[in-house]
């Protein structure tokens, strides 16, 4: 199976995921990638079952909305039963890491309202220990320079996004060479450095279910 199959097979899986176990008239949260993407075309299927979506970036709002599924703005929101999203990698202890589109930082705030995040991708993703993909820190442009600086301190080599401005204004630094063996304590740090919005590092707030697709069939994992 191709890459792009490999998605589409999971794309259908979250959908009859959000089918089977999302109330009717409840809000769905909505990731961003390329693997979020399928999963946007396959939900055009049910829009009708959603009382709304919470879109993580305007480039998945203006997917939902080109299929004529409904975006709400977050902070009209007071529950969230399920967001779906991809990873760029993911742990045994169903740590991730996300950003790899620069969306971080939304991903991160939809996610914390949502009482389930399901997490989607291929195989390739799942990994024993993160860190191969370099790790996205979200930083207030007049900072990227200091915050580099101190990143490099833990260990890292951060490079600037080349060209990318996020959808709240603000830079990218990769971060290369990591090797996360402690999660939590890595995010808890990067975050307490001045200029850090936030990092792509999500294991304090993980996935609760795992949709892997493996050319054998999509396998499901519970946190
Ligand atoms: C977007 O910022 C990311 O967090 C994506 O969810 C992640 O990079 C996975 O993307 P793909 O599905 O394109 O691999």
């Amino acid at each position: 199976m191709t890459q792009d199959e490999l998605k589409q097979a999971v794309a259908r899986a979250a959908r009859d995921y959000v089918a089977d176990r999302l109330p009717v008239g409840a809000i769905l949260g909505v990731g961003t990638g390329s693997t979020a993407n399928f999963f946007i075309d396959e939900i055009a299927a049910i829009k009708g079952r959603l009382g709304g979506t919470v879109a993580s970036s305007e480039v998945t709002a203006r997917r939902l909305a080109g299929h004529g599924i409904r975006v709400l703005d977050l902070n009209d929101v007071d529950a969230m039963g399920i967001y779906v999203d991809g990873a760029d990698e993911i742990d045994p202890g169903m740590s991730m890491i996300k950003g790899g589109g620069g969306a971080l930082t939304r991903e991160k705030i939809v996610a914390a309202v949502a009482d389930t995040f399901v997490c989607i991708c291929d195989a390739s993703k799942r990994v024993p220990v993160m860190g191969r993909f370099p790790l996205p820190v979200e930083v207030i442009p007049m900072s990227s320079a200091h915050v580099a600086r101190e990143l490099a301190k833990l260990g890292g080599s951060p490079r600037l996004r080349d060209g990318f401005v996020t959808d709240n204004g603000n830079l990218i630094l990769d971060v290369h060479g990591l090797s996360i063996t402690d999660p939590v304590g890595l995010e808890d740090r990067i975050n307490q450095i001045v200029g850090v919005v936030t990092n792509g590092l999500f294991a304090r707030r993980g996935a609760d279910v795992l949709l892997l697709a493996a050319p054998e069939g999509v396998l499901t994992f519970q946190r």
